[in-house]
């Protein structure tokens, strides 16, 4: 989709997409109800996904067919006109962050051609970014994370006490943080929501030099979008913890199960990400309302010419 037009009409289309599916979320922030911020979400997000252009086949998406009516992996969107392009999409991501009403729920949408981006399982993965400006190879998954923190600082020239890492607040993860905290690097633990945690890597007003750990892996690809947008560094490998999700990755085309992806094999065309704050967060406003009206903000990203724009949108409430 080499073209600006197609980048630029297709982003537009995103942002209604993504605006949409956060407002009906934030609907329910704080009313402790996980699978109904979800439903809206989804509600919102297919339907004004159903009027986008497009031949679009969903690739990273609710789960499989049998267990997600809508929004499943296979489902055909958009208006069955245009290029045909792969989905992947989350539109809550941060079902808790939203129930509980706490900071960085986003809603989240990439597109790129069909076939470029990993049809990944919904199994975990492991997952391993910094931002941009760092030679090839400066990290490596299969390095320990005190040994990931040495070489980034000695490529960033400070002191390892000087590096930040994100990381998600779980049990898995004490080893990890024990070892970040071996070479004195800083860990912010977070309670939830990776994308935002690896996309705060290629910011530096985040303070955040590098993510690490554990998450979902359909968050892994989503997140893999917005650093082929962006330039940064990411690798991962899927981790199954039974036969049964072994299966999944196998019924989707994986037969190397212990593949260590690069952000090129993740994402290996162009790409257009965007993503929508629910509630507010480091790196986007949430949804707000004021006099008959509400307010969004939106980030959205083109690999075409590596551009990031900002887009806040106010319209009035009936038009949301
Ligand atoms: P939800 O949107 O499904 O709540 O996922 C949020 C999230 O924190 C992701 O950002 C992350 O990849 C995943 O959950 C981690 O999974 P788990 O909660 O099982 O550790």
């Amino acid at each position: 989709m080499a073209d600006s037009r197609i980048h630029s009409t297709l982003a537009d289309a995103m942002i209604r997409v993504t605006e949409a599916a956060a407002v009906a979320a934030f609907d329910y922030s704080g009313r402790g109800d996980e699978r109904m911020a979800d439903q809206a979400a989804v509600d919102a997000m297919r339907t004004r996904l159903n009027q986008v252009e497009i031949k679009g086949r969903i690739v990273i998406g609710e789960g499989e067919r049998d267990e997600a009516p809508m929004l499943y992996i296979g489902e055909d969107v958009g208006t069955g006109e245009g290029a045909e392009m792969d989905l992947a999409l989350d539109p809550l991501e941060g079902t808790t962050l939203t129930a509980k009403a706490m900071s960085n729920a986003l809603s989240v949408l990439a597109i790129a051609p069909h076939g470029t981006m990993l049809h990944s399982p919904d199994v975990y993965m492991d997952k391993l970014a910094i931002g941009p400006g760092y030679p090839d190879g400066v990290i490596d998954l299969d390095a320990s994370p005190a040994e990931n923190v040495l070489a980034l600082a000695k490529e960033k020239g400070v002191d390892p006490k000087h590096l930040t890492v994100c990381v998600l607040d779980r049990p898995r993860h004490q080893e990890l943080i024990a070892s970040l905290r071996s070479v004195e690097a800083r860990v912010v633990l977070i309670p939830d929501g990776d994308i935002a945690g690896v996309i705060n890597t290629t910011d530096p007003t985040t303070g955040i030099d590098m993510y690490i750990g554990r998450g979902g892996a359909p968050e892994g690809v989503l997140a893999a979008a917005a650093l082929k947008c962006i330039g940064g560094q990411m690798k991962a490998r899927l981790v199954f913890r039974n036969d049964e999700e072994k299966g999944r990755a196998r019924r989707v085309g994986i037969q190397d199960l212990t593949r260590i992806y690069d952000l090129a094999d993740l994402v290996h065309d162009e790409a257009v990400f965007c993503a929508t704050g629910v509630t507010k967060g480091g790196l986007l406003d949430g949804v707000s309302y004021s006099n008959g009206t509400v307010e969004t903000e939106t980030l959205i990203m083109t690999s075409f010419d590596h551009s990031t724009r900002r887009v806040r949108t106010r319209r009035p409430v009936s038009k949301a």
